[in-house]
Formats: structure tokens, sequence, C-alpha cells
């Protein structure tokens, strides 16, 4: 569910809509390419994920802030009560920008240094998610030297195919990410004896878009297992963070992934009456349906074997679709006429890289140099993986909220993008 649809716009024509803003019309005023979020789906999307714990008292969900940290997206969130999980200094920092309390963040990530830690422990996070026996070291020394407590958590591995893309699962054996199961009860009793680490927590993250709840199943009913044998071994557990992963529909040809009230059912279910606190870390399932990106065509081109349609959006604003293979929908921002034929194509951009597409072999309404299209479901992963490559300008980014819209992150110029280097003093 998202709130882009066409509707009848200033022009007379049915017009793709971001809420009440006519996107032809905005991409007049901003510029192609651009990404646009809708802050009534940003909203909606934590209310459903939020509301489907009710009665869970202490249940705190905290935003992957990796999935989209636009400040704007973020400052929407936080308002609406989200914590946030983030994964570097730079992601903290953007969280407490946008006034989230330090109570309701968790720091993640396989290399934390010990200045971020340092940084995060003077700000009071939460919990750390502690991914390795090293870090926990580190982390202790970290704390003795400021004199504080930190409070963890233990990513373990359960080694469950979460049936997702191989470049997204993190919960196999043989990823980099979190402790093998069988290692955690001897890391837990090393972080006992670790001066200034308190571990009252499990963590566990077994991947992204996952559109099945099996592997969650599996997974968690693993954690209440070991939930069991820390408590037995006189451990003080009392939260557990069963990070993100819920996929969302990219297609409508293909059945929809669960509904966040389903998973909620299954957490209830395995791990409901253990007495613990729930924390979880969605992103994608709150950010990415509600974002789009529009771009215009600027050429037509038959190939021998193929139309392409090249686009002013390239792999540099969107990677997905060339590194995970990703389908995303793509719709012409003014529909057309009832009767209009269509073609198969391939959708690339300026890019100099076979690999440069956003779609290959869709068929779409015919399109024609300067109509606009959009790329649905971009709002997870999507501008936050953006680079200059090419040296093509960093792609800006668009809040509305109803009838409002605000640049929240404005086009650089070419003058930012050279300014942004040095030359050597011997050049
Ligand atoms: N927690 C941890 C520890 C994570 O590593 C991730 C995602 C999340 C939470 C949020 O997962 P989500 O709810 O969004 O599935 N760039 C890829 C996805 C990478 C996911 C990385 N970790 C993509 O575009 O599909």
């Amino acid at each position: 569910m998202h709130h882009f649809a066409y509707r009848r716009g200033a022009s007379n024509q049915n017009v793709l809509h971001a809420e009440e803003v006519d996107l032809a019309d905005l991409a007049g005023r901003v510029g192609t390419p651009f990404y646009c979020y809708s802050t009534a789906t940003l909203e909606r999307h934590y209310r459903v994920f939020a509301e489907a714990f009710d009665g869970m008292p202490g249940t705190l969900v905290c935003y992957s802030v990796k999935a989209n940290s636009n400040l704007g997206v973020l400052a929407t969130l936080a308002r609406a009560g989200a914590g946030m999980d983030v994964v570097s200094e730079g992601e903290l920092r953007r969280a407490l920008a946008v006034k989230v309390a330090p109570e309701k963040i968790v720091f993640s990530g396989v290399g934390k240094t010990r200045d971020e830690m340092a940084f995060a422990l003077d700000r009071g996070i939460f919990a750390f998610n502690v991914e390795s026996e090293p870090e926990l070291r580190a982390l202790s020394e970290v704390a003795v030297a400021k004199g504080q407590m930190a409070l963890i958590a233990i990513r373990v591995n359960p080694d469950v195919d979460a049936k997702t893309h191989h470049k997204i699962a993190t919960g196999k054996a043989e990823n980099k990410f979190g402790v093998p199961f069988a290692e955690a009860l001897p890391l837990y009793g090393l972080a006992r004896e670790l001066p200034n680490i308190e571990a009252a927590g499990v963590h566990m993250h077994i991947g992204s878009q996952i559109t099945d709840l099996t592997p969650f199943r599996n997974a968690f009913a693993l954690l209440k297992e070991l939930v069991g044998d820390l408590r037995a071994g006189g451990f003080a557990i009392d939260f557990v963070n069963l990070g993100g992963g819920l996929g969302i529909p990219y297609r409508d040809d293909q059945p929809a992934p669960p509904l966040p009230s389903d998973y909620a059912k299954l957490v209830r279910e395995v791990i409901g009456n253990l007495g613990l606190r729930l924390l979880f870390e969605p992103g994608r399932m709150i950010t990415g349906n509600a974002g789009i990106l529009v771009s215009r065509v600027l050429y037509v081109k038959r190939g021998a074997a193929k139309t392409f349609t090249i686009i002013d959006a390239a792999m540099n604003d969107l990677l997905r679709p060339t590194l995970y293979e990703a389908h995303h929908e793509i719709l012409p921002v003014v529909a057309p006429e009832p009767g209009t034929p269509t073609i198969v194509t391939d959708v690339a951009g300026p890019v100099c890289e076979t690999g440069d597409y956003l779609a290959l072999g869709r068929t779409l309404p015919e399109l024609h140099s300067g109509d606009l299209i959009a790329v649905m479901t971009v709002g997870a992963y999507g501008a936050v993986l953006a680079s200059e490559y090419n040296s093509r300008l960093l792609v800006p980014e668009v809040l509305v909220a109803g009838n409002r819209h605000a640049v929240t992150r404005p086009r650089p110029s070419y003058n930012d993008m050279l300014e942004a280097e040095r030359l050597p003093d011997w050049l």
C-alpha cells in the first residue's frame, strides 16, 4: 500500500501523483532524475508494523537507517515514534540530528571502530549488537576507559537459509555476520567476565527481502532455545532483537509477501510468552514502497536486436537492478491514452557500462523523448546506494506531505562536485 496514484492533473491528463503532488509538475520544478518520498506512506508503514505488536509492552521498533537515511525520512519516522538501528557513526549522527532519543538507538555491524564505540557510549545509546569476540573485548576496553557500562546483545548466526538473493542473506554459516550458535554460550560467559559489559539481550538478523515466514520461524525457535539455555546458565536475558528482513511486494504478478500482522503472529507464537522485551530493525518494510525515482526519457534507440529506452537516471542513481537483479515496476508519469501501443524495451541510463540498466526486456507503453517515467518501490536501498560514477551529479531527494513538497537533499552543482576535491601541491 502506498500513496502514488494517477489523478487528473493540472494539464487535465491523468498524471501520477505523490499524495496530492503532480509529479510532472514537480519534475518541472526540481529537474530529473530525482527521488520522491511520501510521508503518508512512511507513517503508515511504521504504524502498521508497530501496531502489529500492540499489547506486547516495551516493544521497540528501531528503523534500520541504512535503508534510507535521508534526514527528512528519518525525521518523519522519529516523529512517528521510531527508534533507530545504526551501523556507523554517520548514521548515529543522523539519528541524533533528527532528535531520536539515544535510549531508542541500537548499534549494529561487524566492524565498529573504537572511536565509534566511544562516540555511541558518550551519547548513551540503548545497546550494541556485538558480532565477535574481538569486538566484545574492544568494547569492554573502551567502556572501561570511559567509566561507562555498555549494554549488549550478541548477534547469533542461526545458519538458516533465508531463501533470498545470495547477496542479501546474512544468517548462513558462510556469511560474515554474527557468531555461530555453538559459540554463543561461551561468548556470553566471556561477556560476564569482562568489565563494564552487561549482556542482557540476544540479537539475530537472517537476511533481507524475506518473503516466506518459515526461515523466521526456524530462526526464532533456535533463539528461544538459546534464551532458555542462557537463563538456565544464570544469565539475565531481558530483551531479544529480531532484526529486520520482512520482504515487500515489488511486482504485481507475484504473490504478496506476508503482512506485518502475519509476522507478528509468528513472533507471538514462538517467543511471545518468554517475558522478553522485543526489538525489531525493519528497513525495507518501512521505506521501500514509500519512494520512487522520477526520470525523463532522453532517446528511444532502436538497436539491431532490441529497443533501448535511454533515460536520464542510471545505475549510479539506482544500483539494485544490476547489483541484485532486482525488478522495479516502471510507470509512465502521464497515463497513456487507451489504445497506446506497447513496446518491449531495455530501460538503460547514460553510464558507460553494459550493467547500466533499470529494466531488461520490459513491456511498456510506447515512450518518446521527453516523457517522464517513475521507477517504483525504490525508497529502500535506492538513494543510499547512489554514487557520482561517471561524474554524474548525486541524485536529489524530495519529500512530499499532502500537497507540500520539500527538496530534502538538493542536487549539487558541478562546482560543488569539483570543489569537494583538492589537487596535490605538485600538480
Ligand atoms: N538489521 C541488520 C543487522 C541488517 O543488516 C539489515 C539489513 C537490517 C536490519 C534491515 O533489513 P531490512 O528490513 O531492510 O530487510 N541493499 C540490499 C539490502 C541489504 C540489507 C542489509 N542489511 C538491497 O537493496 O536489497
